[in-house]
């Protein structure tokens, strides 16, 4: 199939225009470099646009033949989208309108999106299924919320065949360690923690008084590589006649952050210093998921999502985007 990756020049699209291109399909990367990064367009040809911009997107559909879209492109910082809610409305409501104009006067009957488990807000249940209520607590979450409805709308209405996939924590790097995670600013806790180690600073805790076994707050790190997978056979399910649905994509299991800095070390073989501070707002305490229905539906059981080996993916591209090389060359990890 041929597949318009929106967004494709970042973190996650990135690692899933791999996996499209090894899965035999021909990925159409559509970013504006907002955020992005050219030198991660590595899978299909690449073509500088905004998704606010309809024209330039039809002229994509119809020259490259498109049969699915993918659909990646968005403002991502849950804490500034609290302090400029029009930024995130604008692009990511407003220019997923746009796109789906454009998709809809094409003709293009396919449709992945990248939620987020941000839809649910604080969980009253955990592991958290799709059917619990969706309470956003920030605008990131709301727009992924009403993107969500949108799809849904017209896919009652004109057919659209849709899937939103809510992520829970992306982490972890392509194995190459050729492209990762690289976010500015950076607000995600691995990278963060692998900085801090490189730099021999603490790392900031934002709260160790939540309601969790430590008091740090617990989330569900899911490797990118496997979020990358699910794209695939989401978007390849769709082209078969597969129903709408939306779709949790986690390891099923938490880790409080205590705990992913513990094993930052064991990894790194650095120490990492902590300082608690206060909580960050719209910071839930515990963010699990339930991943049976990715397994039943997508037949997606997460392959890369092992704590260690998320840590170890990050630490071999984080360490070589930094250019980090241990003091005295020592190196075993
Ligand atoms: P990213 O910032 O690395 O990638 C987003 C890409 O979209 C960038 O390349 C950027 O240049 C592009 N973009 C933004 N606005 C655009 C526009 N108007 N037109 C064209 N291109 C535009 O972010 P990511 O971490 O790869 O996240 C990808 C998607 O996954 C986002 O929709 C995000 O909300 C969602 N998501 C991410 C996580 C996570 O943990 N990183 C969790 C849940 C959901
Ligand atoms: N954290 C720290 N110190 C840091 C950075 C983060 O203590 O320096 C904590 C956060 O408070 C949070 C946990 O580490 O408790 C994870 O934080 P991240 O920023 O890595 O990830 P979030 O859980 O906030 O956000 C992620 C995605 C969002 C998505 C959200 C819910 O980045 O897109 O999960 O799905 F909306």
């Amino acid at each position: 199939m041929n597949i318009l990756v929106t967004g494709g020049a970042g973190y996650i699209g990135s690692h899933c225009c791999k996996a499209l291109a090894a899965g035999g399909h021909r990925p159409i990367v559509f970013d504006s470099l907002v955020k992005g990064h050219r030198e991660n367009v590595r899978w299909g040809e690449f073509i500088r646009g905004d998704i606010n911009d309809p024209e330039a997107i039809e002229s994509c559909l119809e020259r490259g033949r498109v049969d699915a879209v993918v659909h990646f492109a968005a403002f991502i910082e849950v804490g500034e989208s609290v302090a400029d809610p029009l930024a995130y409305y604008a692009n990511n409501v407003g220019g997923t309108l746009q796109l789906l104009r454009a998709v809809q006067r094409c003709g293009v009957r396919n449709f992945v999106f990248s939620s987020s488990a941000a839809v649910y807000g604080t969980p009253e249940r955990v592991p958290i299924e799709e059917d619990h209520p969706l309470n956003p607590l920030s605008p990131y979450g709301w727009t992924k919320r009403m993107m969500e409805a949108m799809l849904a709308d017209f896919g009652r209405a004109y057919g659209l065949r849709w899937a939103a996939l809510r992520y829970f924590n992306a982490a972890g790097a392509d194995r190459s360690a050729d492209i990762g995670e690289a976010h500015d600013p950076e607000s995600h806790l691995i990278p963060r923690v692998l900085d801090a180690a490189i730099a021999g600073r603490p790392v900031d805790v934002f709260g160790a008084d939540y309601p969790t076994p430590d008091g740090t707050c617990v989330r569900d790190y899911v490797h990118v590589s496997d979020l990358a997978a699910a794209h695939v056979t989401a978007v390849e399910r769709l082209a078969a006649g597969g129903p709408a649905a939306a779709i949790n994509l986690g390891q099923g299991r938490g880790y409080s952050v205590m705990e992913v800095i513990r094993a930052a070390q064991e990894v790194t073989g650095l120490p990492v210093a902590v300082r608690i501070s206060g909580r960050r707002p719209g910071d839930a305490p515990v963010l699990v998921a339930s991943n049976r229905k990715a397994r039943e539906v997508l037949g997606w059981t997460p392959q890369e999502s092992g704590l260690d080996h998320i840590l170890r993916t990050a630490w071999a591209w984080h360490r070589k985007l930094k250019g980090f090389a241990r003091p005295g060359g020592a190196d075993a990890h």
